[in-house]
């Protein structure tokens, strides 16, 4: 199945009720084909808004730690676990983390990324590709404020930057 056509279906899911109170899916956004995937939670009132996934405060975050990597943004393919907006931003319950996780499952067979960087405790639930690294490493809105796992996030994203070299050289 093309990638559109999973757009299209995550687009038209009613698994959950989530979709009753969003003004968009947020299906993710980047390449087909990209080395690198990032998985956050799910889309916050900005994202939901536009449709397009970290591009408010703990976006711009992502943003520079990206840079500061020498990561290019528009060639990483950046989604969430929960592809729709969730009530005062709550975390999403294990119901919808259930109905929608297949559909992460799916962009990572079709995308076949070298790794997935799972970003915070509800990305690390993700059921595992075969084939495919993963990172954990927590998500950017707690690097945003804490110190220490401001770090943590810096740290990953150096390891990050290391092993995807590494790979291409495979
Ligand atoms: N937080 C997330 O987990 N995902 C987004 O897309 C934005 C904020």
């Amino acid at each position: 199945m093309p990638l559109e056509d999973l757009n299209q279906q995550i687009k038209n899911c009613r698994k959950c009720s989530l979709w009753q109170n969003a003004n968009n899916a947020v299906v993710g956004e980047g390449p087909a084909n990209a080395e690198i995937m990032l998985v956050g939670q799910n889309p916050g009132a900005e994202e939901d808004k536009t449709g397009r996934p970290f591009i408010g405060r703990a976006g711009k975050f992502l943003n520079k730690v990206l840079a500061e990597n020498s990561i290019a943004r528009e060639k990483v393919f950046i989604t969430n676990t929960v592809k729709h907006l969730t009530p005062q931003n709550r975390k999403p319950s294990p119901d919808e983390v259930a109905a929608c996780v297949p559909y992460l499952v799916e962009q990572v067979k079709l995308v076949k990324p070298k790794i997935v960087v799972l970003m915070g405790a509800v990305a690390w639930q993700a059921p595992r590709v075969e084939g495919v690294e993963y990172l954990e490493t927590v998500h950017p809105s707690a690097a945003m404020r804490f110190t220490k796992m401001r770090k943590r996030f810096q740290e990953d994203f150096k390891t990050l930057r290391n092993r995807i070299e590494i790979l291409q050289k495979k």
